[in-house]
């Protein structure tokens, strides 16, 4: 990132006029630093949502919305999703270039050394009501993990212990899925197996004694890689906001998960199966939910459509969409759902609303296909992003710590209530 000294940005307002520094970053992306906005001239910024407000730099994500461009760290998620194991992908976006194998295989001992449930957790998930959410539950048990760990949760964490804090989550994360998932079944742990990826290891822990299939893993693993971050999200930014208060990183991360269960978020891809095989029920009509979806009144949105950033296309949903035919004609499988969604998905894309809009299918819109697959129960697939996100997360939480420009988030606002007025008695209210 550099500050121009040529390019600046004039605001006149209040009677006074202000030159601001243009921020330029590695790809010439443009941002007006207002810093010091306030200061001089007793003006904020009003952005609701954020759209057009950049709330910190980051080395970590570049994503262009507008040419469906995404890369960690410079390489291409299209690349990765090829070639990489996730967690290569997982040291990439932490560390911020490519493992070597030997900085590899100590990373991947590290995280099968840290990935057995720790002893006595599995009482806070025994003791959740039966039928949570899935992430619901991990979000209880992510932030019960500090009682497991007080050395990890010092709020100046040293470097060596952002390390541990970063394994011990990744690590973590599959084992405690897979847990409360075998728990609400009424099936017993499975304990990791040392030998296996972190991938594998996962789908053994779900659906063990017996190991998964390659192309599972292959699809699963995909999977974790296309989710594993999205720059500035709603769930990222919320990891980072609960960690500026120097709240420990399990707190933070607990935050991320119930930021991403949402439907407009990560809980997407459960909402879009819902809403496929609701279309499905409904004799396949899916003309009549597009309509519903055009009409605002409806309060039904397209699950699986549109994004805050991609105006073109999603370059995660092409991955899943060639993805999708890849794995469920290796398996054998033909669902009904991949032909709807194929058919809703051109019939979008044909529509005036949908089209001036730019809206266009985003990463969870196929993801659900290939997870209902390869075997996963629908309620669990917002759990997979979360699995797949935390190393994002991570990524993000230690870049900020470690920021020279680090401080507590704390955005401002504009007050629109009752100017002052003077209490009255409860005996002389109306
Ligand atoms: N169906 C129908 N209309 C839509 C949809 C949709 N899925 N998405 C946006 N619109 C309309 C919206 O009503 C608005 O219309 P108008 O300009 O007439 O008021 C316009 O498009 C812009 O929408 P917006 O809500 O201002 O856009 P946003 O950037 O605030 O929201 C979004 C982005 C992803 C929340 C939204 O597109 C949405 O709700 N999509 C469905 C949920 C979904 O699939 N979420 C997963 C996102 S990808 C996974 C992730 O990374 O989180």
């Amino acid at each position: 990132m550099s500050h121009s000294a040529s390019e600046t940005a004039r605001l006149a307002v209040g009677g006074k006029t202000l030159d601001l520094p243009v921020v330029t970053g590695t790809e010439q992306e443009k941002g007006i630093d207002i810093a010091k906005l306030r200061d001089q001239t007793g003006y904020v910024t009003l952005d609701p949502g954020y759209g057009n407000t950049g709330a910190c730099t980051s080395a970590i994500t570049f994503l262009d919305g507008e040419r469906g461009i995404l890369r960690y760290r410079g390489y291409p998620i299209e690349e990765l999703a090829e070639n990489a194991s996730y967690s290569e992908v997982a040291y990439l976006l932490v560390y911020g270039d490519l493992p070597s194998k030997r900085e590899l295989d100590h990373f991947t001992a590290r995280l099968a050394e840290k990935s057995v449930l720790p002893q006595g957790l599995e009482m806070v998930c025994n003791a959740l009501p039966k039928g949570i959410h899935p992430m619901a539950a991990l979000g209880a048990m992510v932030s019960a993990l500090s009682g497991y760990y007080p050395a990890l949760t010092n709020p100046n964490p040293t470097r060596e212990e952002m390390d541990e804090i970063i394994l011990t989550l990744i690590a973590q994360m599959p084992t405690l899925a897979s847990y409360s998932y075998r728990r609400s079944k009424g099936l017993g742990y499975v304990p990791p197996k040392r030998e296996l990826s972190l991938v594998a290891n996962y789908l053994y822990m779900m659906f063990g004694p017996a190991e998964p299939d390659d192309i599972v893993v292959q699809a699963m693993r995909q999977m974790f890689i296309l989710h594993a971050d999205h720059e500035q999200n709603c769930s990222t930014s919320t990891v980072r906001v609960v960690g500026s208060s120097r709240a420990n990183a399990f707190a933070a991360v607990s935050a991320g998960i119930g930021a991403l269960w949402g439907p407009l978020h990560g809980g997407a891809n459960q909402a879009v199966i819902e809403m496929l095989e609701a279309i499905h029920r409904d004799g396949g009509d899916f003309k009549k939910y597009l309509a519903m979806a055009k009409d605002k009144s409806s309060g039904f949105r397209l699950m699986g459509f549109g994004h805050r950033v991609y105006k073109n296309f999603d370059p995660r949903s092409r991955i899943i969409k060639a993805a999708c035919d890849r794995v469920l004609g290796r398996l054998g499988i033909k669902d009904p759902l991949l032909d709807l969604a194929k058919r809703l998905e051109e019939a979008a894309l044909k529509d005036d609303y949908f089209v001036s809009r730019k809206l266009y299918p985003n990463v969870d819109f196929y993801s659900g296909i290939i997870l209902r697959a390869i075997g996963i129960p629908t309620e669990q697939f917002t759990v997979i992003f979360a699995i797949g996100r935390t190393a994002g997360w991570l990524a993000h939480w230690r870049e900020m710590l470690e920021s020279p420009g680090f401080r507590i988030y704390r955005p401002r606002q504009i007050y629109t209530g009752p100017t002052e007025r003077s209490y009255v008695p409860l005996a002389h209210r109306g």
